[in-house]
C-alpha cells in the first residue's frame, strides 16, 4: 500500500525565517504554500528528492500543532507516507484496531490526508496521504535520504512498522538498528533510543547533496554549520528549527 516517504513534517514559529534557513540556504525548492484553516495552520511544501520536507507554523492557539510548539518547541513533527487510496488505508487500519487521529480522511496540503494516533506507532506521529494525480516534483541540489528514529527495541518497531504499513526492509549490517523503505523513495532508520541521546520517536535527518562546496557557504551565510568535511556537512539544531540534520555527498544517478 504505501509507495515512500511523501514529506517529514517540521513544526516552526514562523514559516518565513524557517524559510530562509530550508529554501534559501538549503536551497530546496518551494512546491506549494497554503494557510489551512480549520487546521490552525499555515503551512509550506519543498521538494528534496523523491520526498519533501513541510513546514508547519501554527496560526492560532487551541491546534495541536500550537500545542506541540509550546510543549515541545520547533522540530520534528510527523512523518507522512504515500498511498494511492488512503481511504482503503485507513479502512483497513481501523479493521485492526489501530488507535487513529482521524476517523476518515480529510484535506490537507499534500491531497487528502489522515493522521494515526502516534501511541500505534512508537511516539511518532504518522500521517498517511494521497496526493492529487499528475504532480511532478521539482529538481532540488539537495535531497532526503532517511528519517532517524529513536526506539526502544528496533526489531520490535520494524515489525509494527511492516505490519501496519507494509515497509519493506532495507539490508543493514549494523547491530541492533534496522533499516525500512524504499533507496528512491526514502527510508526510516531505527535506532536503540541510547543512541540519540534518549530520544523515543523521530531523532535526526539525513540528506544527501552531490556538491559540498556551495553549499557550506549557502549555510555558512546563515551560521548553520556545525561540522563540514570533504563529503559530510552538520548542522547546528538551532539554525534548523531544532532538527538535527546531517547531509552526506552523495551523486545522484
Ligand atoms: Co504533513
Amino acid at each position: 500500500m504505501i509507495k515512500k516517504i511523501h514529506h517529514v513534517g517540521i513544526v516552526v514559529e514562523s514559516l518565513a525565517r524557517a524559510c530562509r534557513f530550508w529554501r534559501d540556504a538549503l536551497g530546496l525548492p518551494l512546491a506549494r504554500e497554503a494557510e489551512i484553516a480549520d487546521q490552525g495552520v499555515r503551512a509550506a511544501l519543498l521538494a528534496a528528492g523523491d520526498s519533501e520536507i513541510e513546514l508547519l507554523e501554527p496560526t492560532r492557539a487551541d491546534t495541536g500543532v500550537a500545542r506541540f510548539l509550546a510543549r515541545h518547541g520547533e522540530g520534528l513533527h510527523h512523518v507522512c507516507f504515500e498511498t494511492p487510496d488512503v481511504d482503503a488505508d485507513l479502512g483497513a487500519l481501523k479493521a485492526q484496531n489501530v488507535a487513529l487521529l482521524d476517523q476518515t480522511p480529510r484535506q490537507g496540503l499534500a491531497g487528502r490526508i489522515a493522521f494515526l494516533d502516534p501511541s500505534a506507532c512508537g511516539s511518532v506521529l504518522v500521517e498517511l496521504a494521497t496526493p492529487p494525480h499528475g504532480e511532478a516534483s521539482a529538481d532540488s541540489p539537495v535531497r532526503f535520504k532517511r528519517l532517524v528514529i529513536g526506539c526502544r527495541d528496533p526489531q520490535d518497531m520494524t515489525k509494527t512498522y511492516q505490519q501496519l504499513f507494509g515497509l519493506p526492509e532495507v539490508a543493514v549490517n549494523d547491530g541492533p538498528r534496522s533499516l525500512l523503505g524504499w533507496s528512491g523513495g526514502g527510508t526510516l532508520l531505527m535506532v536503540p533510543a541510547v543512541e540519540v541521546g534518549g530520544t523515543l520517536g523521530m531523532a535526526a535527518l539525513s540528506m544527501v547533496a552531490p556538491e559540498m562546496a556551495p553549499l557550506v557557504q549557502r549555510l555558512q551565510k546563515v551560521d548553520a554549520v556545525m561540522f563540514s568535511g570533504a563529503s559530510e556537512i552538520t548542522l547546528k539544531p538551532e539554525a534548523a528549527n531544532n532538527v538535527h540534520v546531517h547531509i552526506s555527498r552523495y551523486h545522484f544517478p
